[in-house]
């Protein structure tokens, strides 16, 4: 059998390559931990991939912002059907179609039995928590591809109900391999419930994905933030209001909105490549969005900060980024007993039930963050278009099988 991937060729390249078809054991290739070669995976599933898309985590790899080797395959939001069972896997079946989440992780150790599956100890032998096709995350290879095997499938994978339905919804259900969980988390993580005020730095598809999930806990007023139009503009198709940080700190706009410059949530979906605000804006400043979301959220509130903050950015612009040390105002959020949700979300607390809030038509994620079908073949054209901040979700689509539905 053949398969084909996305690959990470260097600052700012990806390409389409021909890669070996999965086995149920990990062999060595880019980035894969020497600890996690020749591992065994019995426990895993071989998909055809149905619908794969690129994310702003990606990004950060293919900027040359992280030490990603090249030739790594890239990927982790999957979905698709089962088409190979390992000899332990108990319960999926061949023809099944599921989500999988980005985290790897086993299902037996004290992380994941404690529901924190981002932090699974026994996946990834650099630190807790992996993921498909990421730098330093185990070397499991990614599912920006026509296959890909997925470990501890009876664990991982989240069934569809249906096979029909879930072509029908395929758009929307692709994005809970991944942002939605991730946004949805960033909204329980900021304290998001019925009435609340939120203010969510980041109009990419991690932002819109926090204001669809801020919307659907029932929040009053939904402010999104970026510098983006185009981003803003589709913010506002559901609901949104909108601050463009290009003017200036988020505060005085939001105060327009809300008629005080405070907010009782703060969700950080941009992460470490954030920009400065008003006159900085065509600078990297990355702890502005944390800095700026103490100042704007209420004494007592939380931070959910699904937005991406590395360990080591070798394209930091000061030595001490370069070590992933911000200069954070953190005695602001002493003072204002804030409390702080970080991490990889953890994607299988939320699947299930959004998953059922799209089945049940309750939400329309993928209108929301502009879901676009495109071909693997395509995938350098996506990776660059949405590099440019095109206000769209690009969805890979390896076998044709989304654009034929
Ligand atoms: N924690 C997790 O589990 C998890 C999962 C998925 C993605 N992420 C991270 O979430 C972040 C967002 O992902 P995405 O796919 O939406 O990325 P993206 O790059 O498409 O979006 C980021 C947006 O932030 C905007 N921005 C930059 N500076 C800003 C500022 N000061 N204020 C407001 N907006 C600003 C950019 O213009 C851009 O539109 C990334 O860091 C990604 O790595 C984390
Ligand atoms: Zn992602
Ligand atoms: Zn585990």
């Amino acid at each position: 059998m053949s398969n084909k991937a996305v690959s990470y060729a260097g600052p700012g390249k990806v390409e389409v390559i021909d890669t070996p078809y999965p086995e149920f054991e990990l062999k060595d290739g880019p980035g894969v931990n020497p600890a996690n070669i020749g591992r065994k995976v019995h426990h895993g599933v071989i998909l055809k991939t149905i619908a794969t898309n690129i994310c702003g985590s990606d990004q950060h790899m293919v900027r040359g912002r992280t030490t990603a080797p090249e030739g790594l395959v890239l990927g982790h939001e999957i979905t698709g059907e089962v088409v190979e069972v390992g000899r332990d896997v108990e319960f999926l079946k061949v023809g099944d179609v599921v989500s999988v989440p980005f985290n790897i992780s086993c299902g037996r150790c004290r992380n994941c039995k404690e529901g924190q599956t981002g932090i699974c100890l026994n996946v990834n032998p650099d630190r807790p928590g992996s993921a498909y096709g990421y730098v330093d995350m185990g070397g499991w290879v990614g599912g920006q591809a026509e296959y890909v095997l997925v470990p501890y499938a009876d664990w991982n994978a989240l069934k569809f109900p249906d096979r029909d339905q879930a072509m029908e919804k395929i758009l929307d259900l692709t994005m809970l391999s991944d942002i939605f969980p991730t946004g949805f988390h960033g909204a329980v993580g900021a304290g998001v419930g019925l009435g609340s005020t939120v203010y969510v730095a980041g109009a990419g598809p991690v932002g819109l994905a926090a204001a669809t999930s801020a919307h659907l806990l029932g929040a009053a007023t939904v402010i999104v933030g970026d510098l983006n139009a185009d981003r803003l503009a589709q913010a506002r198709s559901f609901g949104c209001e909108t601050v463009d940080v290009s003017l200036g700190d988020p505060g005085e706009q939001i105060a327009q909105i809300l008629g005080t410059p405070e907010v009782d949530c703060g969700i950080d979906a941009v992460g470490f490549e954030a920009r400065g605000h008003g006159h900085d804006a065509g600078k990297e400043q990355p702890a502005t969005v944390l800095n700026s979301l103490m100042e704007i959220t209420r004494a007592g509130g939380s931070l959910g900060i699904p937005g991406l903050y590395v360990t080591g950015d070798p394209g930091a612009s000061d030595e001490a980024a370069k070590a992933g040390s911000l200069s954070m105002r953190f005695g602001l959020g002493f003072a204002k007993s804030h409390t702080f949700v970080t991490g990889q979300c953890p994607v299988m607390k939320y699947h299930r039930g959004l998953m059922q809030a799209i089945l049940s038509d309750k939400v329309n994620i993928a209108a929301n963050v502009n879901a676009t079908a495109i071909s693997l073949d395509d995938a350098p054209k996506g990776y660059a278009a949405f590099d440019e901040g095109a206000a769209q979700k690009f969805v890979l689509d390896p076998h044709g099988l989304i654009s034929s539905n």
